[in-house]
Order: structure tokens, then C-alpha cells, then sequence
């Protein structure tokens, strides 16, 4: 089939790939010249594991391009995956989703299906599909399939490859024989992904209620941790027993210094909004963003209270991106925490193996009332980053930070002062340092 797809962020580029590795022909677009550059020349512009393999192994079937006329004209399939970013008030941002609307619209010159795959508010296909029939060319049949993605950047190709689902909305039979075209392969071995036909609303809610539900865990067991470590329980011991119960399972039980990233801050803030609006507000939903709020600066409170002061101290920040695997620095913890070390006046020294680079471009920190008085440097090794610090701080359980030899911390530092925020080091591991992690 022929297919375009709207955005090569982690979503689209990746979907776009996917899509090319299981035979169709697949025009990536975006209104980034730069990014187009970089994948006409191979380079994948966003971090993830295998991407840029499967971009070379792929490339007969894969074409990048800014014009999107030329793109979306005789497109079989049409997927929109630009961002839905959040709006002051929570809700989600749809100005970017309607301007490739309004594109496809002017474009368009035969029958195709538009897929949502940006996350967008329950009822936003509906609209698009409206919207796509009065803009566009008379005689041309537009439907209109909501297709939310699940992929975790980290691991974002094998999840879509050997997805969890694929849950496509559709509300007519042309629209759902053609998405099923689209997808068979990845229904079929060795692949074997389900294949879930719903409505379209159902198919949008699903998306927000399977992050939402994913936050509301970390946020729960992050809590629990907080009081394991008043009460003296320790929190791995607590989620092992909790997760060998196939009704709750293991996974997201991982305690640490709170979700960052892309989708869950901003999907949990627009669907409370959503709710909010629609005279159903999600009590759950509000309480677990405000205890992740909270969660990002726990450990950065406890070094307050340890240190006092942080005026002209050296503090080591240990990784910056919101999880390993990824150069993606939205929402990551680190942020707030740098932020208010440089508020204080501490001379930060930071360290992640990837996301210096897109934390320097990207990350600005607003001056505090009186100025931002602290400085922050860049260094590539971690012994380097923690030399006469007066403490560590760590956010991102990259295997670099992991597998860091603890005593080094006693040998480089001022006084081997770390609080871990990921949990990376067993206990019995750090009885030489001064060492508080999370829930334990
Ligand atoms: N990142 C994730 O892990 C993830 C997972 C599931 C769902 N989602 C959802 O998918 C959507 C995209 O997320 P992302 O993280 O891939 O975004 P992103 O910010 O990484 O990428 C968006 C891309 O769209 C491009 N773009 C903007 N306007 C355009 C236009 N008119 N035409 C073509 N390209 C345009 C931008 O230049 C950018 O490259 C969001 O709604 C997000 O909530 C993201």
C-alpha cells in the first residue's frame, strides 16, 4: 500500500519504518528541512534501538520529504502522528494535528483512510472526519480510523513490531477492511500481534485510560515507597509480593522519582481535563499527578535538610533523560531538580551517555526573582562528573549508572554523599557511603 505519515518523532518515524519493514512504501513527512536532511542521509534524527538499522535495511521502500502535497496526494493511507502537546490549562493542543488536517485536505486527489495515531481527546476523529469531508475535493471518499500507538520510547521499534495490540476505531466497513490491510502482517507470525476492532471513541479512550492507568500504578506504588521507608518495609520486597499476583502483576511497580517524559505528564493532565469538563472529574487521576509532582523532588528535599545550605556546594547530577534508552528530556525529572539546585545557588555538575546534547538546546531555566545564581557543566564520564561533589544525585538507572563501581563514590567525592532516585544499587552494596534511595 502506499502510505504517508505526518511527523517523524518517535511515533511516526517509527511507525513509518515498521511500516516499510512489513512491505509497504511509505513517505515520511515533516516540516522539519533539518530532520529531513539527516534521514535522506540515513541518520535517524531521534534515539532509539535499531531504528537506524532498519532505516538503511528498509530504504527502497522509504522516501522523506517536507512536501507534503506531493506525499499525501495519492497516499492509500494517510497516519497522523504529530505531537498533541499540553496547553496551559492541561488540555490538549490540537493546532498541529488540524494543520496537517487542513494539509491532507488541500492535497489530497483520490479515496484515502486518515489514521489518528496522535493521542487526541475523545471525540477529536469525529471532528477531523467532518472536517477532512467539507475541506477536500468533491467526489473523494475520506474515512476517517483512530489508531493510538502504545509504543515506549526506549524499546519503541520492538514495540510496535511485536506490539501488544493493535487497537484500530473505525465506523465503517471500507475503513476497517483497509486498516486491516494495512496491519495483517503484524497479525501474522512471526509477529502474532492482536488485532482489536473498536469504535472510534472507544478506540480514544482506550489510549488515555491505558496511560492514565499506568501513572496511576507508578504514582500508587511511589507512595508506598514514601512510607516503607518511614515504617521501615522496603519497597522491592513489598512490589515483588504485590506483582507475583497475576491480579495486579509485576510491572510498573517500580518505585523512583517519578514519571517524566512525553505522554504520561500530559495525558494524565488532559484527561482530568476532559472529565473535569464533562462534570465527571477523575478524583484518581488529579491525586496522582499531584503525588508525582511531588515524587520528582523527594530526594532533592531530603539533601536539603541533610546539607542546609546548597549556596556554592557541588551537587552531581547522574543521567538527565526522563528514562534510559532515550535522548527524550520532556518532563524528565532532572529538570525540576536542576532547576531548583541552580535556584539555590549549587554548582551542578551533570552527566547522562546521550541527552547532553539535546538538554543543552532544549533546556532553559527561567531566572528566579533575583537571577539564577548556580552554574552547570557537561561532562562525558561519570568519575569526572562526581569529583568533589558534595553529593549525587541520580535520575535516569542508565546501565552506565548501574553498573558504576560504588566505590569510586568514596574514593572521587568530597564525602560520598548519593541519593538515588532509581534505585540502582542493592542495599548490602553501599554500607561505605552515605546512601538513601527510594522506599527502602
Ligand atoms: N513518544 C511516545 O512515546 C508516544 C507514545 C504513544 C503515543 N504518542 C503520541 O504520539 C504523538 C506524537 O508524539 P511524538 O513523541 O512522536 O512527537 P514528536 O514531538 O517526537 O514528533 C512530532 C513531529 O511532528 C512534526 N510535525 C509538526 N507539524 C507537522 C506537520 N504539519 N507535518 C508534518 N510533520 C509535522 C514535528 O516537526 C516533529 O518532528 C503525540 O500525540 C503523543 O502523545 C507518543
Amino acid at each position: 500500500m502506499k502510505v504517508a505519515v505526518a511527523g517523524t518523532g518517535y511515533v511516526g518515524l517509527v511507525t513509518g519504518v515498521a511500516l516499510a519493514h512489513i512491505g509497504h512504501n511509505v513517505t515520511c513527512v515533516d516540516v522539519d528541512e533539518q530532520k529531513i536532511k539527516k534521514m535522506q542521509c540515513g541518520i535517524s534524527p531521534i534515539y532509539e534501538q535499531d531504528l537506524e538499522k532498519l532505516m538503511h535495511e528498509n530504504q527502497e521502500r522509504l522516501i522523506y520529504t517536507t512536501d507534503y502535497k506531493n506525499a499525501y496526494k495519492n497516499a492509500d493511507v494517510i497516519i497522523i502522528g504529530v505531537g498533541t502537546p499540553e496547553r496551559k490549562d492541561g488540555s490538549a493542543n490540537l493546532d498541529y494535528v488540524y494543520t496537517v488536517c487542513n494539509q491532507i485536505a488541500e492535497s489530497l486527489q483520490q479515496d484515502c483512510v486518515v489514521v489518528v495515531k496522535s493521542t487526541v481527546p475523545i471525540g477529536t476523529n469525529d471532528e477531523i472526519e467532518q472536517l477532512l469531508r467539507d475541506n477536500s475535493a468533491k467526489g473523494i471518499n475520506i474515512y476517517v480510523a483512530s489508531n493510538p500507538e502504545f509504543l515506549a520510547q526506549g524499546t519503541a521499534v520492538h514495540d510496535t513490531l511485536y506490539a501488544s495490540r493493535i487497537v484500530v476505531g473505525v465506523e465503517d466497513k471500507r475503513a476497517e477492511e483497509i486498516m486491516h490491510t494495512l496491519y495483517k502482517p503484524l497479525t501474522l507470525e512471526p509477529y502474532n500481534v492482536p488485532y482489536l476492532s473498536t469504535s472510534r471513541r472507544s478506540a480514544e479512550m482506550i489510549k488515555y485510560a491505558s496511560n492514565d492507568f499506568l501513572a496511576l500504578k507508578i504514582s500508587y506504588i511511589n507512595e508506598i515507597a514514601n512510607l516503607c521507608k518511614k515504617l521501615g518495609a522496603n519497597i522491592e520486597e513489598v512490589a515483588k509480593g504485590m506483582g507475583l499476583d497475576p491480579r495486579i502483576g509485576n510491572k510498573f511497580l517500580k518505585a523512583g522519582i517519578g514519571y517524566g517524559g512525553s505522554c504520561f505528564p500530559k495525558d494524565t493532565k488532559a484527561l482530568h481535563w476532559l472529565s473535569t469538563c464533562n462534570g465527571t472529574e477523575l478524583l484518581t487521576i488529579k491525586a496522582c499527578i499531584e503525588v508525582n509532582k511531588k515524587q520528582k523532588l523527594v530526594l532533592l528535599n531530603e539533601l536539603i535538610n541533610d546539607l542546609h545550605c546548597l549556596e556554592g556546594k557541588t551537587i552531581a547530577v547522574l543521567g538527565l533523560t526522563f528514562k534510559p534508552g532515550t535522548d527524550d528530556l520532556r518532563d524528565a525529572p532532572s529538570i525540576d531538580n536542576i532547576s531548583l539546585l541552580l535556584d539555590m545557588g549549587a554548582k551542578v555538575k551533570a552527566y547522562d551517555p546521550i541527552g547532553i546534547e539535546n538538554f543543552k538546546n532544549h533546556v532553559h531555566f527561567k531566572l528566579s526573582n533575583d537571577g539564577v545564581k548556580g552554574t552547570i557543566d557537561y561532562y562525558e564520564s561519570i568519575d569526572e562528573t562526581i569529583t568533589d561533589a558534595d553529593a549525587v544525585l541520580i535520575m535516569t538507572e542508565w546501565p552506565e549508572i548501574v553498573n558504576y563501581e560504588i566505590g569510586n563514590y568514596k574514593k572521587l567525592m568530597k564525602e560520598p554523599r548519593v541519593y538515588d532516585g532509581r534505585n540502582c544499587y542493592p542495599l548490602e552494596n553501599t554500607k561505605e557511603i552515605i546512601y538513601s534511595s527510594i522506599g527502602r
